[in-house]
Formats: structure tokens, sequence, C-alpha cells
């Protein structure tokens, strides 16, 4: 694990670590996908878990930003849906839309119905995180997964859902169902993070995208400690954790109290704002990915904003608020990876 030296003393791992950088380290989620032409060319006719099963695909998609950008850290290619898929629920992600699950659990059966998930249940991910650490050298790759109450709201609502409605009817009025559920998703995605890592990846990112949809109380009671089961087996084995939401600004305090290293903030929550909730930990974030469709003088003003906001924490890692958008211009990114990289520290 980590046998490359360069690794260790990388600017995205000193960051996360606190330690002095030689620049500030940036990356982007979903660098890689459908703002490539390069993505869209080897995607053409091939199923998105169909990708991302496939170990010499994975291996090129996540690869293409870091060719086409030089960002500071590789995020495998992957779903969090795809370990689900892996102990075959049935679920597929259709275009445009995201996850659609074909049987929504409701009941306690539907939850122990679900196998827990082993390595051998993903041998083309071993395949292709040892791979991608061979080709990446001296970049870090972030390994990651879905947070139980995010990945849930797919298997409980069927699809993607704006309010979580039926997700929350269960933590409120079934808390033994709920329970068992969280416990089973908790368990999947801290084996599929184990797996990830003892191939070799760097540090892990754990998705909690929609844990924004809940209270302080309610995320604290019924979802926490889920998901700082996920980040104590991941911390376990010595990688540094993130631990990212989408409107989660009255939840950072507790995201990181979670057992997080960094914490992402999404862009709606300035840094200087969510740096003294998250205590002695460092922050990831956080412009607004529609930034890339203005100017570029005023993208940069905005990214350079953020790099001092992010002085005052432990640690800073640029990134986007969320997910790089698909009309994107990569070229725009491209700009943007270069101004961070080159702004003093
Ligand atoms: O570059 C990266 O960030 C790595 C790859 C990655 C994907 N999904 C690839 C993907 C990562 C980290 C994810 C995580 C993910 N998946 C999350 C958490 C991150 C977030 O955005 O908040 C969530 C909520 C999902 C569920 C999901 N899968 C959604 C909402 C969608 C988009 C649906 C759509 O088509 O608009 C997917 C599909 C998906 N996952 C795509 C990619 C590249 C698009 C598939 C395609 O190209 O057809």
């Amino acid at each position: 694990m980590n046998a490359d030296p360069r690794l260790t003393d990388s600017a995205f791992l000193r960051a996360v670590r606190g330690e002095p950088v030689p620049h500030t380290p940036v990356w982007f989620m979903r660098q890689a996908g459908r703002s490539l032409p390069e993505y869209l060319a080897v995607r053409e006719g091939v199923g998105m878990l169909e990708s991302c099963m496939d170990p010499a695909l994975v291996v090129e998609i996540t690869l293409q930003p870091v060719r086409r950008y030089g960002v500071d850290a590789a995020i495998f290619f992957s779903d969090i849906v795809l370990p689900l898929k892996a102990v075959d629920v049935d679920l597929d992600i259709v275009p445009g839309v995201g996850p659609v699950v074909a049987h929504p659990v409701r009941t306690l059966a539907d939850v122990e119905a679900i196998p827990d998930l082993t390595p051998e249940h993903v041998p083309f991910i071993t395949e292709a995180v040892r791979g991608l650490v061979a080709e990446l050298g001296g970049t870090p790759l972030i390994g990651f997964a879905g947070a139980p109450f995010t990945v849930a709201s797919y298997l409980v609502e069927g699809g993607p859902s704006k309010e979580h409605a039926k997700t929350k009817a269960m933590m409120f009025g079934a808390p033994d169902v709920w329970d068992a559920l969280l416990r089973k998703i908790a368990g999947i995605s801290a084996a599929y993070l184990e797996v990830q890592v003892a191939a070799g990846a760097s540090a892990v990112q754990l998705f909690d995208s929609w844990a924004g949809a809940l209270t302080p109380a309610d995320y604290r009671d019924h979802v926490m400690p889920h998901s700082a089961h996920v980040l104590e087996r991941a911390g376990a084995l010595g990688v540094p954790r993130i631990h990212f939401g989408v409107g989660t600004s009255n939840l950072l305090g507790l995201m990181g109290e979670a057992g997080a290293d960094v914490v992402g903030v999404d862009w709606r929550t300035p840094l200087a704002h969510a740096i003294p909730l998250v205590g002695d930990r460092a922050v990831q974030g956080n412009l607004d990915p529609t930034l890339v469709f203005a100017p570029t003088e005023v993208m940069t003003a905005r990214a350079a904003e953020i790099i001092e906001a992010g002085r005052a924490a432990r640690g800073h890692v640029f990134n986007l608020g969320h997910g790089v958008i698909p009309s994107t211009d990569p070229d725009q990114l491209k700009r943007l990876t270069e101004f961070v990289q080159s702004y003093p520290v």
C-alpha cells in the first residue's frame, strides 16, 4: 500500500493532514464524466453500471481528468449504488435520472434480503484500483462510498427524490426497520471502502449528498451513528476521510464529529462560516459549480476569495461546492486548476 513515496508528500495528503503545502491542492467532484468529450467517446453504447464493472474502462475514465487538468487527486470512477448492484439489488442508473431501484425497501424482510458485501462481490473494483494506483504514481486516488442516509433514500424512494418523504417517514415511523437498513448500508459502504483502500486508495470520501434534508437533532439521533461506523472502519485502515454533503450548513459540526479528517462544504456556506464549525479539521470546497460559466476573471476572483478564506482552516483542499455540471467547458476547469495551483500559499 502507498508504495510511492511521492504520495505521502503530495499537496493533497499534506493539506488533509494540516501540513504546509507547495500549493493549494485542487480536484473536482464529478471531474470524470459527461463534461469531457473523451468520456462520452469511451462510454458510447456502454451502460453506466456496466462501465463501473469494467476495470480497463474505470482506469481510463478515472485518468482522463488527471491527464487533462493535472488535478492533485483522482476520484475513483464508480457510483454510490454500485456496491448494492454488486450484491444483486435490482437497480439501474438511468441516464438523466439517476439510480432507480426495482423493488423499494419498505419492511424488515426487505432489509434482511440484502446480502452483506464481501470482497468477492467486487473483484473488478480491486483490479481497477490496483491498475489505477500503478498508473497514477504520485497522484493520490480518492476512493468513495455513499453514506447510509443518502443510499437509503434511493433504496426507500425507489429513485431520486426532492423531499425524501418516504425515507423520513420510515425514519420517524418505523425506527426498527430504519435502524436495520442504515446498519446494513453502513456495513456495505464500509466494506466497499475497505476493498478500495486494501487495493491502494490513499484517501476516502463519504458522500452524504442529501443529509441536508435533516435537522441536526434527527441527523444526530438517526443517521450520524451509522455514518460514524463507516468513517471509523475507514479510519482504522489509516487513510484520511473526507465527509461531504449538500446544504449541510447546520450539520457541519456533527459531520466533522462523525469521524472526518476533512469536511466538504457546499457552495452555499462561506468557508469563513464553516471553518469555526468543523473544529480542528481541514475543509474542502467550495466554488459554486455555476461560476465556471462566468467570465474567467469572475471565476478566478471567487476562487481567490475561497483560497484566502481557507487559510483559517487546519488545511484546505480546493474543490467545487458540488459536482461538475455536465455542460461545463473543460477548458475553463483547466484554467481554474492552473489558477489555484499557481496562487501563492
Ligand atoms: O468523478 C467523480 O466524481 C467520480 C464518479 C462518481 C459518479 N457518481 C459517477 C456518475 C461519483 C463520486 C458519484 C457519486 C454519486 N452518485 C453521488 C454522490 C455525489 C453527488 O453528486 O452528490 C450520488 C448522489 C449519486 C447517484 C447518481 N448517480 C446520480 C444523482 C447520477 C446522475 C444522474 C444523471 O444522469 O443526471 C448518477 C449517475 C452517474 N454517476 C453519472 C456519473 C458519471 C452519469 C452517468 C452517465 O454518464 O450516463
